[in-house]
């Protein structure tokens, strides 16, 4: 019932990110056909998209292990030197949140990234001397929620980069039909494309309104997730017709009751709010910005017309 058995273990498996899966099945088949190691690679994108999932499958795809960390876990350099010194031939170094790695750790990656190998200063002072030390071949994957976090040095070292998109109504339900077989949740086709429709575009979310819907067929309904089911769970849940929770719903309705719908700058609206800058960035405007509710303009951000209609507010040109 874990997190961990929903992930999916194999590429054939993992639903969803045509373009990104297309890549990355060409570059661990060549890989595995030299029988060499996987070049660095680089997953960014929205949180909740399978990013860790993608990198374990890869780790499995090309029949090695993989050792799990983050960039905030890496406190000092002998942190890192003590994980990569650790890495067998092959192996997949996984570090989530990559662009909130300290410089200092940053340094000691570059050589290890480039020529599998750790500086290492000995000594102090003027009798201060420098020794390499090689490390086995392995693969680094990096996480971030946008490649443009990362410094242009670290970004230029991953040989690939993979672009994790949010989810189409179609594969999010495929997700929660598999996840749904997999819990043993009976689910209807239309029950598990409501849920879909309001999962922000996002698996993770998919999965856990699943389980929350789960609870309440079962202890309010008959067990079984139909479609009226799933919409009488969801708005218990106080999920919309678009899936906007709460926070979704303050961001906008601040934006139009306080500041007339914009333009505002996203650190005025994460005072307005309450809501940390980044997670305004980096988990709300996607989707808001996805289905056109929300514009970026160099000014800052404007509400559309669209979501003035959504929430029954008029609409005047002068804004
Ligand atoms: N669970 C979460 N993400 C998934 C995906 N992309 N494919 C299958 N199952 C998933």
């Amino acid at each position: 019932e874990s997190e961990l058995t929903l992930r999916p273990k194999w590429i054939t498996e993992y639903i969803g990110q045509d373009k990104a899966k297309e890549k990355l099945n060409i570059f661990i088949q060549a890989a595995k056909g030299r029988n060499e190691s996987l070049d660095h690679v680089l997953l960014y994108g929205p949180p909740g998209l399978g990013k860790t999932t993608l990198a374990n499958i890869i780790a499995n795809e090309m029949g090695v292990n993989i050792r799990v960390t983050s960039g905030p876990a890496i406190e000092r350099p002998g942190d890192l030197a003590s994980i990569l010194t650790n890495l067998s031939e092959g192996d997949v170094l996984f570090i989530d949140e990559i662009h909130r790695i300290n410089r200092t750790v940053e340094e000691i990656l570059y050589p290890a990234m480039e020529d599998f190998a750790l500086d290492i200063i000995i000594g102090k002072g003027p009798s201060a001397r420098s020794v390499r030390l090689d490390l086995s071949k392995f693969t680094l994957i990096g996480a971030t929620t946008r490649a443009g976090l990362l410094t242009s040095p670290l970004r230029d070292r991953f040989g690939v980069m993979l672009n994790l998109e949010l989810y189409d109504e179609e594969s999010l339900k495929q997700i929660i039909v598999r996840s749904a077989d997999i819990l043993n949740i009976r689910i209807e086709n239309e029950g598990a494309l409501e849920i879909a429709r309001r999962s922000r575009g996002t698996p993770r979310i998919a999965n856990r309104l699943l389980k929350r819907v789960r609870d309440y067929a079962q202890v309010v309904e008959k067990g079984v997730i139909t479609w009226e089911v799933a919409k009488k769970g969801l708005e218990i849940l106080e999920i919309d017709e678009l899936g906007l929770d709460s926070v979704d719903r303050r961001l906008i309705l601040t934006l139009i009751e306080n500041f007339n719908g914009g333009p505002v700058g996203v650190d005025t609206l994460s005072a307005a709010t309450g809501e940390e800058r980044i997670t305004i960035e980096d988990v709300y405007e996607p989707y808001l910005l996805q289905i056109g509710f929300l514009n970026r303009t160099p000014r800052g951000r404007v509400v559309s017309k669209k979501a003035y209609d959504h929430f029954g507010i008029l609409y005047t040109e002068e804004q």
